[in-house]
């Protein structure tokens, strides 16, 4: 049905196109087929996590996988006032997942505040007003007379004290206790450059050595969450609309070597027994956000979770023989049984269920592993290996394969496939087409990642433009166009930290302070806060063309809404007609529109260069609109 209908339209167009220079674009009055509610979504790359949308404040927070003894080791942590430092292998650790610890000593002849800060992921927000809650663990490595204060504070970096809050400790407390302190910044400093510190008087601790452990600074969360999420960072994420979130990820299941790989019952529990992982791209997961908090993030942005279980291949190569995958399957079905298990029957979900949760999560989709074509020879032993356990202990769930349909061959025939493309503006505008030549043959595909990310010369884009953000508006119409087989489709990366950038461009940069929303940002915004419920054949665009369209009927608005999507690739502004075939039609619509420059981007010193406008236009059965030069306009009519 849809393939009759788009070749009618496409013989209509190209009379249309044969008659008249202006193109006129005629509009099926039926649907085609429905638009699946999960196809906007976003996927979560390996650094968005721990200094982004994770909250705590506190960089190398509890000294996880580092090397005691090293300068690296003492990452993000400065003495004050001479104070000596060294992390070290506790003897009596906090946590056997937490062997580190920060040993302080007090020099003698020091007078006032004598100890320690931590200058956080490139800084620390502070609010006036707002609650910070900070802790840690302490612990006299040797027992002595010592009584007096260990104070915790908030300052800029140029000694203003902004809160600070006094805990009585005691030298005979030789076992590790865990304290804490609500500090409230009694001003809003100008800049992100705040520490946090943790000192003891001078005279009055002279020759005393404290270790300590698992410290934590968070500030509000997201819905008040203990243990939550950045309120800008979420706030975003949220405004985008998303039905899905894909995690843990990307590379960051993944793992560098295979003990590095993600593990999901490493992230669960109380923070202090998370030993935290070597991340992918040189630095360091603390696992604070956990399985747990992504299931629950889900849950508070009402998302499905499209979750990958590790599947036997890391990412510099290595890929476990195929006589011992069965732990690691093991592995990922109990990750599944903690996330949707029974906890009267099943050990993981009981553990659940000991966390607060004993309600299953939703779950439909689950991906066995990532871009597994880097590892297509293991694939063919590593997918049925996984695939045919999961699905005898988990029939109704969907497995999602990563690798591509025709290399390798696998066996059971995925039903679902994660499609990635990276590409130059031109490559991707290429691509929108792509979905429209796939088999209708019952296989699903999940467009898990993609971004315009070069510019036609090659250069990689900082942040994204309005060239590339149209050209990946061109793809992202295939997915509408091709949603009978597109269930899904996330950009990626999504969050970028400025101050530590690893990948870009990304969909949201952040620092310590603000966040920064790119043109990609908004085009997905747009994207998803106007999706159809139904895709409504018109006269297909020409392959090659600047100018592109979409047509999609939200039923489900009273009354009903025709929104038409376009595009346009160049720098000219082009006109297109369309013609309509309701009844009733409004006589304007509400056009919502992204335009700018080719070069155009919203940067930390432009953060709003480009942002959507909204405007007014006349329209009815047959309207002329004028698309601007590099732009994505949503026309919103009335049915
Ligand atoms: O999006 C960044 C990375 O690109 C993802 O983690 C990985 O899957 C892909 O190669």
């Amino acid at each position: 049905m849809l393939k009759t209908l788009q070749l009618y339209f496409s013989v209509l167009g190209l009379l249309a196109g044969i008659c008249t220079a202006q193109t006129t674009v005629s509009v099926s009055a039926t649907a085609s087929h429905a638009i699946p509610t999960s196809l906007c979504g976003y996927f979560f790359p390996a650094l968005s996590g721990d200094g982004g949308l994770y909250a705590e404040l506190l960089q190398n927070r509890a000294f996880q996988q580092v090397t005691p003894g090293t300068t690296a080791a003492l990452n993000a942590w400065q003495a004050i006032n001479g104070a000596s430092l060294a992390v070290i292998a506790d003897t009596k650790p906090v946590s056997s997942a937490l062997p580190n610890a920060l040993h302080v000593t007090i020099p003698a002849g020091r007078t006032g505040a004598v100890g320690f800060g931590n200058t956080g992921y490139f800084g620390i927000k502070l609010t006036q007003g707002s609650v910070y809650t900070a802790s840690f663990f302490y612990r006299f490595p040797t027992a002595s007379s010592f009584r007096g204060n260990i104070n915790v504070g908030l300052q800029t970096t140029s000694g203003q004290v902004l809160a600070s809050s006094s805990i009585s400790v005691s030298g005979s407390q030789t076992t590790w206790t865990q304290v804490s302190a609500r500090l409230r910044p009694s001003t809003t400093p100008a800049s992100t450059a705040n520490i946090f510190t943790v000192t003891v008087d001078g005279t009055a601790a002279s020759g005393q050595t404290i270790n300590f452990a698992m410290f934590s600074l968070f500030p509000p969360t997201f819905k008040n969450r203990p243990n939550g999420m950045r309120v800008d960072i979420a706030n975003a994420l949220q405004d985008l609309g998303p039905s899905f979130f894909r995690f843990p990820g990307g590379n960051n299941l993944e793992g560098g070597t295979i003990a590095q790989r993600w593990q999901w019952n490493a992230t669960l529990g109380p923070l202090v027994d998370r030993p935290g992982r070597v991340g992918d791209w040189g630095y360091i997961n603390t696992d604070g956000l956990g399985l747990l908090e992504y299931l629950t993030w889900c849950e508070d942005l009402n998302m499905e979770p499209i979750m990958a279980v590790w599947a036997g291949f890391a990412l510099q190569g290595a890929s476990v023989p195929q006589a011992q995958l069965g732990p690691y399957v093991q592995q990922a079905i109990d990750q599944i049984h903690f996330t949707i298990g029974d906890p009267a029957t099943n050990e993981n979900a009981a553990r659940r269920a000991s966390l607060g949760h004993p309600e299953p999560f939703k779950l439909k989709y689950v991906e066995i592993g990532n871009e597994d074509f880097f590892a297509s020879t293991t694939y063919t032993y590593r997918w049925p290996a996984f695939v045919n356990a999961l699905k005898a202990e988990f029939p109704d769930l969907h497995y999602i394969a990563t690798s591509f349909p025709s290399n390798p061959v696998l066996s059971p025939a995925p039903t679902e496939y994660d499609n990635h493309l990276y590409a130059s503006r031109s490559g991707m505008v290429q691509n929108g087409f792509f979905y429209d030549d796939v088999a209708r043959d019952g296989t699903q595909y999940f467009e898990g990642e993609y971004a315009s990310t070069t510019n036609d010369a090659g250069a990689t884009l900082t942040f994204p433009t309005m060239q590339g953000t149209a050209a990946e508006a061109v793809f992202m119409m295939g997915f509408e166009r091709n949603s009978d087989i597109v269930f899904a489709a996330s950009f990626a990366p999504v969050l970028n930290d400025i101050t530590s950038s690893q990948w870009h461009p990304n969909l949201i940069s952040f620092d310590a302070g603000s966040v920064y929303l790119s043109t990609s940002y908004h085009a997905q915004k747009l994207f998803s806060r106007n999706r159809g419920d139904e895709y409504i054949p018109s006269t297909l665009p020409a392959r090659n063309g600047t100018l592109f369209w979409t047509v999609v009927r939200k039923t489900s608005a009273i009354p009903n809404e025709l929104i038409i999507k376009v595009v346009n690739t160049v720098a000219t502004a082009s006109a297109v007609t369309f013609s309509l075939p309701f009844h009733s039609v409004s006589s304007t619509a509400l056009a919502q529109v992204l335009t700018g420059s080719a070069t155009a981007s919203n940067t930390p010193s432009t953060p709003q260069l480009v942002i959507p406008v909204n405007s007014t236009i006349a329209t009815g059965q047959t309207f002329t609109y004028s698309a601007p030069p590099f732009s994505l306009s949503i026309l919103t009519l009335t049915l």
